[in-house]
């Protein structure tokens, strides 16, 4: 058995910003009321004819993280993609991307899993790597969650953003890398965060906005709860599952949905904030993409050293939810 290491990292985000003050334009609500109830100062949103499309994205986030991994796009064999706003139903965004970087010999596929999208995507590459069946992979995350957001309801749409996150694996026969991932899942509770039929109209202030014939209905009260239990119950998992505290972990990255709702996961599993990395405040929710974003942050921030202990701990539509833990073995600096 193999294991699979993070050898490179990218992200990308559209150019156009949607502040708080923009939204109080939209809908009836205040940058105070969205700061204090959930982080987000600003979020980034994707715009008709720019090239900002979920492929786009994801084929930009791509080639940073291959540029850092010192890969050329032919090299992986395996293309995961997590998304909830694919471009098209079909094919997948995962094979738009292998066209758009002419990565022309890897397999490539969506997975769907609500915002644990991209931790699901990372540990079927992780298995894949680990017995053999793959020895470079490359692990996108990417979304346009503006183009599902009911611009009417602001319980939600001043919660969505848009961008792309993506890490490149390799393979390693030392003890390092992913160390183990573990995910689980309810389906009896998916009509707590679902898409609904139906196109609300955009606001005049994003007219040139790509939505879908869908949008995202929530009951926000409900999930935050889930969301606290399972986050925290997942990440204490993975921790006792490699024979590690809190203590051990040099950082958190986890799905940035709600400040309240990771302060509350960083209270449970007695780590101080300054240990849980966050970037809501400028980037809002972006589903599947909100982890690889984040670590791509923290990794070019040279935040982290080889050696360090990292968990991804993330949870969404589904409900999902999961968690990694990953022993940094890159060395950017
Ligand atoms: N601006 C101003 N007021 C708002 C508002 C907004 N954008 N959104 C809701 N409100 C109002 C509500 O109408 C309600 O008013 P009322 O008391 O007069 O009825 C009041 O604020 C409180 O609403 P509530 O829903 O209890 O707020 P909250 O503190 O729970 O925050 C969320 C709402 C959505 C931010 C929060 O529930 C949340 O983050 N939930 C989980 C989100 C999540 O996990 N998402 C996906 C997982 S990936």
């Amino acid at each position: 058995m193999f294991k699979a290491r993070i050898i490179g990292t990218g992200s990308t985000t559209p150019k156009r910003i949607l502040t708080n003050t923009d939204l109080e334009n939209i809908v009836d609500t205040s940058d105070e009321w969205i700061t204090r109830r959930t982080g987000i100062k600003e979020r980034r949103i994707s715009q008709k004819g720019k090239g900002e499309k979920a492929f786009d994205l994801a084929a930009d986030a791509s080639l940073k993280a291959l540029e850092m991994a010192g890969m050329g796009p032919d090299e992986p064999d395996l293309i995961i993609l997590g998304t909830i706003t694919p471009d098209r139903q079909f094919p997948s965004v995962a094979c738009m991307v292998q066209d758009k970087i002419n990565a022309v010999n890897a397999n490539a596929f969506d997975v769907s899993a609500g915002c644990s999208g991209f931790l699901y995507a990372l540990s079927i590459a992780e298995n894949a790597i680990a017995t053999g069946g793959s020895e470079k992979a490359l692990v996108i995350g990417a979304e346009l969650l503006s183009s599902v957001a009911n611009w009417e309801d602001r319980s939600t749409c001043v919660l969505l953003g848009d961008g792309a996150g993506a890490v490149v694996l390799g393979r390693s026969d030392k003890d390092e890398g992913i160390l183990s991932s573990h995910l689980g899942s309810d389906g009896r509770y998916w009509k707590l965060l679902y898409s609904e039929e139906g196109t609300p109209d955009p606001p005049k202030i994003l007219e040139a906005f790509e939505g879908k014939p869908y949008y995202l209905a929530m009951e926000g009260n409900k999930l935050f709860k889930k969301a606290v239990k399972h986050l925290a119950d997942v990440a204490m998992e993975a921790l006792r599952h490699n024979n590690l505290s809190g203590s051990d972990v040099r950082l958190v990255v986890p799905h940035q949905a709600n400040i309240r709702i990771i302060e509350a996961l960083a209270d449970r599993i007695s780590l101080p904030m300054e240990k849980v990395y966050t970037n809501i405040h400028k980037y809002g929710n972006t589903s599947s993409a909100s982890i690889p974003i984040a670590l791509d942050e923290a990794n070019r921030e040279g935040m982290l050293r080889p050696g360090d202990i990292v968990l991804l701990v993330t949870f969404g539509a589904g409900l999902t939810w999961g968690a990694s833990v990953v022993r940094w073995s890159l060395d950017i600096r």
